[in-house]
């Protein structure tokens, strides 16, 4: 069990996704808030940014997860809000230095571009590593 809220959205084109790594997130013991879409009929990625940005402005969660077709669009729309680090994720090394080194707040996976497993993996790195801190603060000051 964890304490933690991870709030969770996607377009049609990471709807599928979006359900599959919100029951990964249940099990592993999260909270969860799930954002949309609910279905697959087609959507406008930068709305679910904006909900997911909202999200983490008024603390109902910790943390996100975004999906769409390439991961790019979501990505893009997301980190026009300022307190919003959305990483666009590929494999576990990016998973991990997202967080050590840019304190993302955000992970980002596209749906039609990854294989599901990577993309749990990913979730699961992206949950468990913590940022390093020092001279990555200074860069993310930097960007504030
Ligand atoms: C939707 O068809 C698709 O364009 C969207 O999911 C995403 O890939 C955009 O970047």
């Amino acid at each position: 069990m964890s304490d933690e809220v991870i709030a969770i959205a996607s377009d049609h084109g990471g709807f599928e996704f979006k359900e599959l790594l919100k029951s990964d997130l249940e099990n592993m013991g999260y909270g969860v808030v799930d954002l949309g879409c609910h279905d697959l009929s087609s959507v406008d990625y930068p709305d679910y940014a904006n909900k997911m940005a909202a999200a983490l402005l008024n603390e109902t969660a910790t943390r996100g997860v975004l999906v769409c077709g390439s991961g790019i669009g979501i990505s893009i729309a997301a980190n026009r809000h300022k307190h919003v680090r959305a990483a666009l994720v590929h494999d576990a090394l990016t998973a991990r230095l997202c967080r050590q080194h840019n304190n993302a707040n955000v992970l980002v996976l596209g749906g039609r571009t990854t294989g599901i497993e990577v993309a749990k993996d990913c979730l699961k790195i992206f949950l468990d590593t913590d940022f390093e801190g020092g001279r990555h603060q200074n860069r993310i000051d930097i960007m504030s």
